[in-house]
């Protein structure tokens, strides 16, 4: 869990608005719902030295002393690069530098390596895929600083079923998410039936969240969030974190619905029911309880009825609403809720 600056910022950052945002993980509570994670995505890059060290650009004055910021906080620092010799912004790569690169990011403390495949399309044959990323993943044990590696390459060669063994942390598994509810629910609900490949260390990446950042409204985001909840995802925040509502504030920090991503067992739930725009997605809980995200993926309010046989569930069950934080009572069979155009609700249910 943390926050990651690109979709709120894409190249327009610097060390000002990074610290700023480390400042706000704490100040607004996220940190303390977990979000530790201040991830720099593209365009920190400058040009390389005589050496051929890679040298942050002039919004980055000093990286080392950034990661010693954001570690004064007991918070993590994450960058990022590509295998290719260019960025997707076109900025320098990491092609033919991996160890030196490596090396630098350990000497300024970083604890997180995205890793971008963008230009490396034009340099590598598509059988050498899983090669470079096993050789950054090489390059950074060889610097003894342990660093989450996140593979970003748009799920290419079903990425989910080698990306733990070339050590990948997490994985991107669709293209970009960024834009509208349209946009971003056209690729995440796509994540069933990747649930096998995923598990504690090793995750299927549904990309940064984008709630918060001006394209989606309440009910969007927290259809978002119930999703990658249910899909036990890695939990990047990429809004402006000085700026936000309290709604946004309490759609990203629900303790329950938190707790449904951060289940130690790691199981990434599925779908299990769906006509046309309905859906319901379960998730098995280490308690033995079921999380359900139930969802509306019309352009008008629908009923949704959730059936406990189609969970696993005989009879009567006890729900409680995690959106609102309330018990709804013992029910029998089913579960009804009218959801709003694009929105969700979750609940948590438990056999009687
Ligand atoms: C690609 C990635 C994005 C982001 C940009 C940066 O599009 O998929 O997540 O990192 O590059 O240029």
């Amino acid at each position: 869990m943390g926050w990651n600056d690109w979709y709120q910022y894409e190249c327009k950052i610097s060390d000002a608005i990074i610290r700023a945002q480390a400042d706000a993980l704490v100040s607004t509570g996220m940190k303390a719902a977990g979000y530790i994670y201040v991830n720099i995505d593209d365009c920190w890059m400058g040009k390389r030295d005589a050496q051929g060290n890679i040298q942050p650009n002039s919004n980055f004055p000093d990286m080392k002393a950034l990661g010693d910021y954001i570690h004064s906080k007991s918070l993590k620092f994450g960058i990022y690069t590509s295998p290719g010799p260019t960025t997707c912004a076109d900025q320098e790569g990491s092609y033919r530098h991996e160890e030196q690169d490596a090396r630098t990011y350990a000497s300024w403390g970083v604890d997180f390596l995205k890793y971008d495949w963008c230009s490396a399309q034009d340099v590598y044959r598509p059988d050498e895929m899983q090669g470079a990323y096993k050789e950054m993943h090489d390059a950074i044990l060889s610097t003894g600083r342990p660093m989450v590696y996140s593979l970003c390459q748009y799920g290419f060669q079903s990425v989910w079923e080698w990306g733990a063994s070339v050590g990948g942390n997490m994985w991107r598994t669709t293209e970009d998410i960024g834009g509208n509810y349209r946009r971003w629910s056209l690729f995440a609900f796509q994540n069933n039936g990747l649930e096998k490949y995923a598990g504690p260390g090793h995750w299927n990446d549904p990309d940064i969240l984008l709630i918060g950042i001006g394209k989606t409204n309440l009910d969007e985001d927290r259809a978002q969030m119930t999703l990658w909840c249910i899909l036990a995802a890695p939990l990047l925040a990429g809004n402006d974190l000085t700026k936000m509502s309290p709604e946004i504030l309490a759609i990203l920090t629900n303790p329950e619905v938190i707790a449904v991503d951060q289940d130690p067992n790691g199981i990434q739930g599925r779908r299990v029911w769906q006509e046309g725009p309905r859906e319901i997605w379960m998730k098995l809980l280490s308690d033995g309880s079921k999380a359900v995200g139930m969802f509306n993926r019309s352009v008008g309010t629908l009923p949704v009825t959730l059936r406990f046989s189609d969970i696993g569930i005989r009879g009567k069950a006890s729900v409680r609403d995690l959106w609102a934080r309330k018990d709804l009572g013992v029910l029998k069979d089913s579960y009804t809720v009218a959801i709003p155009r694009y929105g969700a609700a979750m609940v948590k249910v438990e056999p009687e």
